[in-house]
């Protein structure tokens, strides 16, 4: 299997192939998503929730990451890893950024997923120019969720839409090469993807536009417990395992078939 490489990235995004993307916490799984077809697995901070039965992402540590990044790594033979960097662990200052993104590049890592817009565009900068690949996360960011006041789409007013194609638009000029749009509008999330140039989109509740998907894998499994959000489907209805519920998956994404209608904002 050939590793998936940023490069491989930008030519997908230049080609108009679609980039599948599903979150990935251990050795096993990782090994499954490369033989799927899955071409980016996220560590996401989601692993709170779904490993850990937190409420949110909030109480994830920097280790936490570090450890499950280094179970990912050892068996990711095909994706991508990228990590995401945990509340409180690249707010303060690039510098703080920099020697935590270092370690999570240590423990495998080859990209770092960071939330927020134009606010983290110079941090994203001085990461990038220091030789870590940076994605970034705008939309709903669940680390904002007190902020935020819920899990709600976001960009639905006028001024909420234009200050994320400006948030988009930095984050590209300081480099970023992925950016995640969580539960947004699907005409706004086409929209910025049309605006961008180089940054590949990648949307979770944010319509079929985007260059590429992504999904949490508990969620599109369907053993996460509880209600899940609107842009959830799940895979397994009709699938004879779940590497066929994940092969379906990717199908999905690569055909355009998935997100539909009834799971876009
Ligand atoms: O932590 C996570 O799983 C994520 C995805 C939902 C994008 O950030
Ligand atoms: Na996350």
């Amino acid at each position: 299997q050939k590793p998936v490489t940023l490069f491989e990235l930008g030519k997908m995004r230049a080609e108009g192939r679609k980039i599948a993307m599903l979150t990935g916490y251990d050795a096993s799984f990782a090994a499954l998503l490369g033989r799927a077809g899955i071409d980016v697995v996220l560590i996401g901070d989601s692993l709170g929730n779904v490993l850990q039965g937190q409420k949110s992402t909030l109480p994830v540590t920097l280790e936490h990451m570090a450890y499950h990044t280094e179970c990912v790594a050892r068996a990711a033979a095909r994706p991508l890893v990228l990590t995401d960097m945990p509340f409180g662990s690249c707010h303060e200052n690039p510098e703080q950024a920099m020697r935590n993104a270092a370690r999570l590049m240590a423990a495998g890592a080859q990209m770092v997923k960071i939330e927020g817009g134009e606010f983290m565009a110079e941090t994203v900068r001085f990461l990038v120019e220091r030789g870590v690949p940076v994605c970034g996360h705008i939309g709903l960011t669940p680390q904002s969720v007190h902020q935020l006041g819920g899990y709600r789409v976001q960009g639905r007013s006028d001024e909420g839409a234009a200050r994320m194609k400006a948030d988009a638009l930095a984050l590209e000029q300081a480099g970023a090469a992925l950016l995640v749009m969580e539960m947004v509008p699907a005409a706004l999330a086409a929209e910025i993807t049309a605006s961008l140039s180089t940054m590949a989109t990648i949307g979770i509740g944010a319509g079929p536009a985007c260059d590429g998907q992504v999904l949490v894998l508990h969620d599109m499994l369907g053993i996460f417990p509880g209600k899940t959000a609107r842009f959830v489907r799940n895979f397994m209805e009709g699938a004879a395992s779940i590497e066929d519920a994940v092969a379906r998956y990717v199908a999905a994404v690569r055909d355009g078939s998935f997100p539909a209608a009834e799971h876009c904002y």
